[in-house]
């Protein structure tokens, strides 16, 4: 038989197995909820009204149209915080300032745990057949720890110039020699910070290496698709995508731990696994270290730098000022001795505080393109004592949710709040007078730790892409897209626009 034969014949019965295996997940989890629900114990008067119906129906919604079934729901609700069941679970979403600053601020709600049974997706090396220990606050003293010290200024200088030759072998494959290429930035600006990302999280050996990169970067995808709402309701159900998702993270693990193993006989650089190693971390720390980064800095950045570069090819007076800027950074930190060389190499001469600090109309529009696309969900879990919001009652092991469309796209702080608009983070007072305004780099008890690398990695693309080459928006027959874009709000991985796929005409225009 063929590879091409057994390959279609194992999708094919595959696919067969998968809808038996599903069809029994469902009825399982049917049975369970009806057991559940007939035995579970009646509302009492301080708790957050439970939605009505068959809780499995609100939690297969939750799972498969997050951001329809909370918006829809709250419509429902008057505007009001409510609460259904996802299994045993008492998950309750919550929505206003005052619920704001308690899921933002309070000591009792744990991150990690919230985003290990809701969101499922992210490699843990615990699931890898190992004898480990992870207990969520030890990840955030390590993950802190550590980023601390790779992503400090002077190793992020030392990396810059590796970053901007990162974009350029990328982007020249794109659109080299006049003739425009076309690419899908879901798939090809992913892969870029894809790359960006493990140049700053593990080593040079790895980022060479373009087959176990794209090995590396398929299988986070397997990762990420492999979340469904049977492989996240029932953990303990032998479904396909669970255990294609095990399977994602032991390939995952075994790959990255044999660059760890050879870099510790290896002559040490400033890479961040020899970093790590130098510093004395067990390869154990290292791992969960490397796997954690690389799933939630690819997610977000990934994203973000998508939809940056589709609101700049629509909103052409914004990427006109934002070219204009660059140009006037090049200009106040290059003398005439750099004029005849490539631009990357201009750009890798100016300091990282150029980057964070002078650059206020791209950091707009990064923030804009942020602010209306972010309008996922943040997750908690209640881990200590019962606590309060307003009169209502979070249990403990309750479940928060908290959806940060209820700030990002509410018109009372953003006004016309779908209208994108970078002039708003431009005007003297830009954020609204309210208790955690903006949410798009967390807030709180929870900043993102990795949000200058990120937005570094942002900006040099920018750069690039707005200086050396050119780049339009087009639809399936190559044509500016009516309608346009928008993102489908319930794709929590990636957030593609709804409905089509759009590309870039991408040329190369200077050296
Ligand atoms: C455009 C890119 C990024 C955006 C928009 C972003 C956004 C966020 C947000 C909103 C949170 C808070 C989540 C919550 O409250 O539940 C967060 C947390 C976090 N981010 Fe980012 N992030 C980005 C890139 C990165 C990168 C590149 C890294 C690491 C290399 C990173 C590491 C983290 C970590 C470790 C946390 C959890 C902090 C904690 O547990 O207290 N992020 N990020």
């Amino acid at each position: 038989m063929s590879t091409l034969d057994s390959t279609i014949l194992g999708s094919v019965t595959g696919g067969d197995n998968q809808l038996i295996t599903g069809t029994v997940g469902v009825a399982v989890i049917l049975a369970t909820t009806v057991v559940y629900y007939a035995i579970s114990s009646k509302e009492r008067e301080h708790d957050f009204p439970k939605l009505r119906g068959i809780q499995l129906y609100h939690a297969w919604n939750f799972f498969q149209r997050r951001y329809d079934f909370l918006q829809s729901n709250f419509k429902r609700n008057f505007g009001k915080s409510f609460s259904f069941n996802v299994l045993h679970h008492n998950v309750v979403a919550l929505t206003g300032e005052e619920a704001r600053q308690a899921f933002y601020s309070n000591p009792h709600l744990d991150l990690g745990e919230g985003y290990k049974i809701l969101m499922g997706a992210a490699p843990r090396v615990s699931n890898v057949d190992m004898a480990t220990e992870e207990s969520e606050d030890g990840d955030r003293t390590l993950f802190n720890k550590v980023l601390n010290k790779l992503l400090n200024k002077a190793r992020i200088q030392d990396v810059l110039p590796t970053l901007l030759q990162d974009i350029v072998d990328k982007a020249d494959r794109w659109g080299n020699d006049g003739a425009a290429g076309r690419i899908d930035p879901f798939t090809e600006i992913y892969g870029l910070v894809f790359l960006m990302t493990a140049r700053m999280t593990t080593c040079h050996d790895l980022t060479k290496n373009e087959v176990d990169l794209k090995k590396i970067g398929d299988l986070f995808l397997t990762l990420q698709t492999s979340a469904t709402p049977t492989s996240l309701l029932l953990p303990w159900f032998p479904s396909p995508a669970r255990k294609a998702g095990r399977q994602a993270t032991t390939e995952l693990y075994t790959m990255l731990y044999g660059y760890v193993e050879r870099r510790k006989h290896a002559r040490p650089t400033n890479d961040a696994i020899d970093v790590l190693i130098a510093d004395g971390e067990t390869t154990q720390n290292i791992m969960r270290f490397v796997m954690a980064m690389l799933f939630v800095g690819i997610i977000n950045t990934g994203i973000i730098s998508c939809w940056m570069l589709i609101d700049l090819a629509i909103h052409t007076e914004w990427k006109e000022k934002c070219k204009k800027e660059i140009q006037d950074l090049l200009s106040r930190h290059l003398d005439d001795s750099l004029s005849s060389v490539a631009l990357h190499e201009k750009l890798r001469v100016i300091p990282v505080s150029a980057w964070e600090d002078e650059l206020p109309i791209l950091e707009a529009c990064i923030r804009e393109s942020q602010r209306i696309v972010l309008s996922n969900v943040a997750l908690r879990r209640n881990i200590h004592e019962e606590i309060r919001i307003g009169k209502q009652v979070v249990k403990r092991g309750d479940f928060l949710v908290y959806s940060l469309g209820d700030v990002h796209l509410n018109p009372e702080y953003y006004p016309e709040p779908h209208k994108y608009d970078p002039g708003r983070w431009l005007r003297p007072d830009p954020v609204p007078d309210a208790i955690y305004p903006f949410l798009g780099w967390g807030a709180g008890r929870h900043p993102c730790v990795g949000m200058k690398v990120a937005k570094l990695e942002m900006k040099l693309i920018l750069a690039m892409f707005l200086t050396r080459y050119e780049f339009d928006l087009v639809d399936k027959d190559g044509k500016f897209p009516d309608p346009l874009p928008v993102p489908n709000r319930n794709d929590v991985h990636q957030a593609r626009p709804l409905g089509a796929t759009y590309y870039f005409d991408f040329k190369k225009i200077v050296q």
